[in-house]
C-alpha cells in the first residue's frame, strides 16, 4: 500500500531536519578541534602549571609541537619509550615502537615537555638519581625529565584529548609530577570545551593501570575491547582504553553502559 502524500512530505521533511542537526554537531565538533589546535602553547593559560617544586623535585614544563622537535628531543622520546615500554609490550614492542615512532613526529601531536630546573637544589635529585636521569638526555638546555604527547581527536562523536604518552624517567616518578601533569591535561580540556580525556594503557602495565583507575579515578570506556566484547577481542586485547569525562554527553557515549540499566 502505498504511503499518503501528507505523510511522506511529513517524513522527508523530518529527514531533512535531522540531517541538517547532525550536519551543524558535526560543524560544531570540528570547530572545537580546530580551535583547540589554534592554541600553540597551552600552557600559557595556565601560569601556576609552568612549574613544580614539590616532594624534593624542582622542573619546569614547556610546550612543544610534534613537527618541530629538534633531533635530539626525538632520539630522547625514543630511549625513553623503550626504557619504559619495552617490557609492557612484549613481543609486541618492535611493531609498536615502529608506529610510535610514527606518532612522534605528526603534525598533530601536542607536547609538554618537562626539564629539570636549573635552580634545583642539589639534594633535589639524589647524586645517583641525577645521573640516571641525565645519561638519556643528550640535546640543549635543562635536562628533560619527560613528556607528555596529546591530541585534539573525535571519538564517539565527541571530541577528546587522547593522551598518547605520558612518560617520565624513573628518578622522577612517584613524586606526584604524573598526577600533576594529568591535571594540567584535564584543565586543558575543560577549558577547549572538551568533554573526555581518554588514553591506553597495556594491561601488563599494572602500576600505571593501578595510577589511573585508583588514584585518577579514570574508568575503562564503552569503546575499550574489554566492554565492547568482554569474552572475545577482550580477551585478545592487551590493553584498555580509560576516559574521565566531564560533561554529560561525553560520559552517555564514553564511560556509561546501558545495559548495566537493566
Ligand atoms: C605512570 C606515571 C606517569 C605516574 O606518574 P608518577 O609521577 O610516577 O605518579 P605520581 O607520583 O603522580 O602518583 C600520584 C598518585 O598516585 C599514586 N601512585 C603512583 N603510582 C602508583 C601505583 N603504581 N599504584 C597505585 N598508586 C600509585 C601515588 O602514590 C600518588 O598518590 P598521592 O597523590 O596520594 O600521593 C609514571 O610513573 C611513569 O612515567 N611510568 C612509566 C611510563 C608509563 O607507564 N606511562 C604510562 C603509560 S600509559
Amino acid at each position: 500500500m502505498e504511503e499518503p502524500r501528507a505523510r511522506r512530505i511529513h517524513s522527508s521533511k523530518e529527514k531533512k531536519i535531522k540531517r541538517k542537526e547532525v550536519l551543524e554537531k558535526k560543524r560544531a565538533i570540528d570547530e572545537v578541534i580546530k580551535t583547540a589546535y589554534a592554541e600553540k602553547d597551552h600552557l600559557s593559560s595556565f601560569p601556576p602549571f609552568r612549574r613544580y617544586d614539590h616532594n624534593g623535585l624542582s622542573v619546569y614544563l614547556e610546550s612543544g609541537l610534534g613537527e618541530k622537535l629538534s633531533s635530539s628531543m626525538k632520539r630522547y622520546i625514543q630511549n625513553l619509550l623503550k626504557v619504559n615500554m619495552e617490557r609492557p609490550y612484549g613481543p609486541e614492542w618492535p611493531t609498536e615502537e615502529k608506529v610510535k615512532r610514527k606518532e612522534m613526529v605528526s603534525p598533530d601531536a601536542r607536547y609538554i615537555i618537562v626539564r629539570q630546573a636549573p635552580d634545583a637544589k642539589v639534594d633535589d635529585i639524589s647524586k645517583a638519581e641525577r645521573e640516571m636521569c641525565s645519561t638519556c638526555w643528550m640535546g640543549d638546555g635543562d635536562p628533560v625529565v619527560g613528556f607528555v604527547h596529546y591530541r585534539f581527536i573525535v571519538e564517539e562523536d565527541t571530541p577528546v584529548v587522547y593522551i598518547y604518552e605520558l612518560q617520565l624517567e624513573s628518578c622522577v616518578q612517584g613524586r606526584g609530577l604524573g598526577k600533576f601533569l594529568m591535571q594540567l591535561i584535564e584543565l586543558i580540556a575543560r577549558k577547549n570545551r572538551i568533554g573526555a580525556v581518554m588514553l591506553t594503557v597495556q594491561k601488563a602495565n599494572v602500576s600505571a593501570m593501578n595510577f589511573y583507575r585508583s588514584k585518577l579515578r579514570y574508568v575503562i570506556s564503552t569503546i575499550s575491547p574489554s566492554r565492547v566484547d568482554p569474552l572475545q577481542i577482550g580477551a585478545e586485547k592487551n590493553y584498555e582504553i580509560l576516559c574521565k569525562t566531564f560533561d554529560r554527553e561525553a560520559k552517555t557515549k564514553l564511560e556509561v553502559c546501558f545495559i548495566c540499566y537493566f
